[in-house]
């Protein structure tokens, strides 16, 4: 069993070298002049992020096309979000969707957008992250691991979905294994919800459920439809109770070797990237619900989110605590809710 993890851990990582050094995508002779930027992220193609993705190709190949080669590699074909980012920091490849989930062990100030009920509703949501002011100190503090935060994606309200039973209460929770993110933040989350915490990578958590090695796990709803998880599950329940952005990391070398006009011409493409992305979301998940209801029966619940909140609120005190600098950021987001009121969630 063992010999064979490790067979198949040797044969992934050729392949990946493989497809880096340029034999995965068309090896003409026109790429190898350019320069490529190879993008990886682990959604499919019919995900807003490669659709989001696709228009950024379009318009830096329609801008600078003659010097750089945009290639996409989706659905993990360079290996799990984690690898990626590695590979990104290295310089390997040039950038990559994260979780910002998964970049709080690069700097804690990412964990901020990982608590629990931080955002009251999409809008709020949307304001804080598009607010410079909030996000640039956060969004740049990687710098001194490799990489910068150059755009973030919607990756909607996370959700538990789950095999047995629907999560109408806390107490529902009690004794499941849920695959969480690789985050403490979410295992925290878990451990107060008295669930018991899976994390592992995206990929892995089909099979996992699957396999019942896991009771479920919690998404948005295009992990029902686009990573096949309503055909192994049956209910999912809108606890709410996390919205997680998904960041486009950078290399720094790269960005730093850009010309000034090359690089203003890439911060319109992030921009094209971001706003393609958000703009496809809502239809997006409006067709995973009705598929996921309709044709793989999926039974959605609503339940009252309010005793959910109050079991994870000892976070934001924990996270206040240990990043008292993180509290002007904070009280900004929070002063931001109460301007904006509090509008419902989709
Ligand atoms: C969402 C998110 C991904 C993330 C995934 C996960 O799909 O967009 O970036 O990897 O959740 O739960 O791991």
């Amino acid at each position: 069993m063992k010999n064979k993890k490790q067979v198949l851990t040797i044969i992934s990582l050729l392949s990946i070298l493989l497809i880096l050094s340029g034999c995965g995508k068309g090896n003409t002779v026109a790429t190898s002049e350019k320069e490529i930027i190879r993008i990886g992220h682990n959604q499919s193609q019919n995900h807003p992020t490669h659709l989001g993705m696709l228009a950024f190709e379009e318009y830096i190949e329609s801008q600078l096309g003659d010097k750089y080669d945009v290639q996409l590699y989706p659905s993990e074909l360079l290996g799990s979000q984690t690898n990626m980012v590695q590979l990104t920091q290295t310089g390997a490849i040039e950038m990559v969707v994260a979780s910002n989930s998964i970049l709080e062990t690069f700097d804690k100030k990412y964990e901020i957008f990982n608590l629990p009920y931080l955002f009251e509703s999409k809008e709020i949501y949307h304001a804080v992250m598009n607010d410079p002011k909030i996000v640039d100190p956060i969004f740049k503090s990687t710098k001194k691991s490799g990489f910068e935060t150059v755009a973030w994606l919607d990756a909607g309200i996370r959700n538990f979905y789950t095999i047995d039973k629907p999560v109408v209460t806390p107490d529902d929770l009690s004794g499941l294994k849920i695959r969480v993110q690789q985050s403490p933040t979410n295992v925290m989350m878990m451990k107060l919800f008295n669930g018991s915490a899976t994390p592992m990578g995206f990929g892995d958590v089909y099979t996992a459920i699957q396999s019942g090695v896991i009771d479920g796990a919690e998404n948005n709803e295009l992990a029902l439809t686009e990573n096949g998880h309503g055909d192994v599950v049956n209910y999912y329940s809108y606890t709410k109770h996390q919205m997680i952005p998904d960041e486009v990391i950078v290399n720094n070398k790269f960005l730093e070797n850009l010309s000034e006009k090359e690089r203003k011409i890439f911060n319109k493409g992030f921009k094209i990237l971001e706003d393609t992305q958000h703009d496809t979301w809502s239809d997006s998940v409006k067709a995973a619900k009705e598929k996921a209801e309709n044709e793989m029966g999926v039974e959605f619940n609503y339940p009252d989110t309010k005793p959910f909140r109050e079991k994870v609120q000892p976070l934001h005190e924990k996270f206040l605590k240990e990043n008292p600098s993180l509290q002007p950021i904070y009280d900004d987001i929070m002063q931001k809710s109460e301007k904006l009121e509090v509008g419902g969630t989709e």
